[in-house]
């Protein structure tokens, strides 16, 4: 039985009042997916995952979490929902440590702070023998595990990754993959927003292309990348 961890229908958003980026999306993800959003530049997929957030208003539409509905929700409400975000930019504070990271992103846990803080260093050991080392002097690749440590601190079951792949080198990329596949498989659910939309279609169980504030194709992963008129329109030029 396929359960849906968030549903999203007919989402509308933007970023100035009556101008909807957009215009009434539809995404599903189940319970133990990784679920990719491929598309254009300026399609709008970064938008989508920051309303889910919360971190601009829902103007029409609704989304579910675990059947709940959940729409325009405190960011802070919807983190403790259960859903852990990483953002395209900026997802990790350059200036301050890796400990010191990590201690804000558990900012929302109110006990067991250090238990979750040991089981991330447990499962990121590169982290925990850099703890005291500035984030800024981390390679590109392991910002982006820094990064995704940060989200998983709070236990989400589904987590929003917003490009965690971009400006990376092939090596940091299957990094990143890897670490991806690694949370998905100790249970956590994945909506991957992606670039690299072959990678991220051949790796993800379904994906969804959005193209102007739209949905245009959706499907398995594999039959995604198969599809001519996918090919053709979004994956010949990314
Ligand atoms: N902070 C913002 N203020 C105003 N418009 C924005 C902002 N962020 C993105 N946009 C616009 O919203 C559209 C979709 O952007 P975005 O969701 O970032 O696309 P994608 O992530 O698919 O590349 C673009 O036209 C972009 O210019
Ligand atoms: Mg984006």
């Amino acid at each position: 039985m396929t359960k849906p961890i968030l549903e999203c229908n007919g989402i509308a958003a933007g970023y100035v009042k009556g101008l909807n980026i957009l215009q009434g999306v539809d995404v599903v993800v189940n319970e133990g997916e990784i679920v990719s959003i491929i598309g254009p530049n300026g399609a709008g997929k970064s938008t989508l995952l920051k309303a889910i957030m919360s971190l601009i208003k829902v103007s029409a539409g609704r989304f579910f979490v675990n059947g709940e509905e959940k729409t325009n929700l405190s960011t802070h409400r919807i983190v403790m929902e259960g859903i852990g975000y990483v953002p395209q930019v900026a997802n990790v504070f350059p200036s301050l440590t890796i400990d010191e990271n990590l201690e804000i992103g558990s900012w929302s846990i109110k006990r067991d702070k250090k238990e979750a803080l040991t089981k991330i260093y447990n499962d990121f050991p590169m982290l925990g023998d850099r703890k005291k080392d500035k984030a800024g002097n981390l390679s590109g690749g392991q910002r982006q595990i820094l990064a995704l440590a940060r989200a998983l601190i709070t236990s989400p079951t589904l987590l929003l990754l917003d490009e965690p792949s971009a400006g990376l080198s092939p090596v940091a990329i299957n990094e990143v993959f890897t670490s991806i596949k690694e949370i998905n498989n100790s249970g956590v659910s994945i909506l991957l927003v992606e670039q690299n939309a072959k990678r991220a279609l051949s790796f993800s169980d379904r994906g969804y292309v959005l193209d102007q504030g739209r949905n245009a194709y959706q499907g398995k992963g594999e039959e995604l990348l198969n599809d001519p008129r996918v090919i053709d329109l979004y994956l010949g030029k990314l």
